[in-house]
C-alpha cells in the first residue's frame, strides 16, 4: 500500500509516517464543492445542516455502542457533532478534517461542552496517519463523496488499516440507489424535495453544485469497494434513493 501502513495483528498502528506523496497523489487541499476553508462557510454549514445535531449524533453513538473502552476516528469530522458526542460517551476520539476552520470551530464547541478526550488532526482521508492504538470504530458521515471513486477505494483501504480486527466502519453519505436509467428524474426529484429557499438552508444551487462538482456515486459501486477493501457489510440502509448508510466489520 502507498503509505506503507499495513496494520499488524496487534492493536497498534505500526507504520512509518509517510513524509512525502508521489507527484500523482490526490491533492486533498484542492477541495471540491463548498469552501470549508472559509470560516464564514463553516458557520453557515453548522447552521444549515439538519442531518447532524448533538441529539442525533448521540443516538448514533449509542446505536454503535461506543463507550469509554473505545477508540474512534471520525474522518471528515466537520464541526464536530459526532466526535464530541463520542468523546462525551467516554471514548478516545480522533477528529480528522482537511479544513482548519472546521477544526477550530469544532474545538471551540468541544471546549464549550467539556468534551475532553478528543484530538483534532488537520488531515484528509488520504493523508491522515493514525498513530497509537488502532480504532474500534471509524466513522465518516457526509464527506466521502468529496473523493472520486478511485480515491474512495484507497480511502477504504486506509480505513481498514486504521481498524482493529473486527473493528467497525460506519459510513453515511449521499449515495445513489435509484436505477441508473432514471438518473434525470431521480436527481431532479431529490433537489426539489430537499432544497430550501435562499437564507433557510441548502438551496437548489447548492445541490446542483453537489452533483456538478462532487463525486457521489451508486450504492453498488460503494458496496463492491467496501467488500474489496476487506469489509463485511452488516447493514445497508437506503434511507432515500439518494442517501445511504452502511455498518461494516473489518473481515478477519
Ligand atoms: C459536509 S461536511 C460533513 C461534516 C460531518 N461529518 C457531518 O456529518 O456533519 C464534509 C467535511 O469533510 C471535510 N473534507 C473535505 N475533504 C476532505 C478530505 N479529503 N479528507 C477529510 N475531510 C475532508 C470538509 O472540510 C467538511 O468538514
Amino acid at each position: 500500500m502507498l503509505c506503507g501502513c499495513a496494520a499488524a495483528a496487534s492493536n497498534f498502528y505500526n507504520f512509518k509516517p509517510m513524509t512525502s506523496f508521489p507527484a500523482w497523489y490526490f491533492d486533498e487541499s484542492g477541495m471540491a464543492g463548498v469552501d470549508f476553508e472559509d470560516a464564514k462557510q463553516v458557520e453557515v454549514y453548522d447552521r444549515n445542516q439538519s442531518i447532524s445535531s448533538p441529539e442525533k449524533e448521540r443516538v448514533l453513538v449509542d446505536r454503535l455502542g461506543i463507550t469509554e473502552r473505545h477508540t474512534v476516528i471520525d474522518l471528515g469530522a466537520g464541526t464536530g457533532n459526532f466526535a464530541i458526542q463520542a468523546a462525551l460517551a467516554g471514548a478516545s476520539v480522533h477528529a480528522v478534517d482537511i479544513s482548519q476552520p472546521m477544526l477550530t470551530y469544532a474545538r471551540s464547541k468541544a471546549k464549550g461542552v467539556g468534551a475532553i478526550d478528543l484530538k483534532f488532526h488537520q488531515a484528509g482521508f488520504l493523508s491522515y496517519q493514525h498513530q497509537g492504538e488502532l480504532a474500534d470504530f471509524v466513522v465518516t458521515k457526509n464527506a466521502l463523496h468529496i473523493l472520486p471513486d478511485f480515491w474512495k477505494m484507497i480511502a477504504f483501504q486506509r480505513m481498514i488499516d486504521m481498524l482493529k480486527p473486527n473493528g467497525t466502519l460506519y459510513l453515511r453519505d449521499v449515495i445513489f440507489s435509484f436505477p441508473p436509467a432514471t438518473y434525470e428524474s431521480a436527481i431532479d426529484e431529490w433537489i426539489q424535495e430537499v432544497a430550501k429557499p435562499e437564507g433557510q438552508g441548502w438551496t437548489t444551487k447548492d445541490f446542483e453544485a453537489h452533483i456538478l462538482e462532487e463525486h457521489s456515486t451508486f450504492s453498488w459501486i460503494i458496496e463492491e469497494m467496501l467488500i474489496r477493501a476487506g469489509f463485511e457489510i452488516i447493514e445497508a440502509n437506503y434511507i432515500a434513493a439518494t442517501y445511504a448508510e452502511y455498518l461494516c466489520i473489518k473481515a478477519s
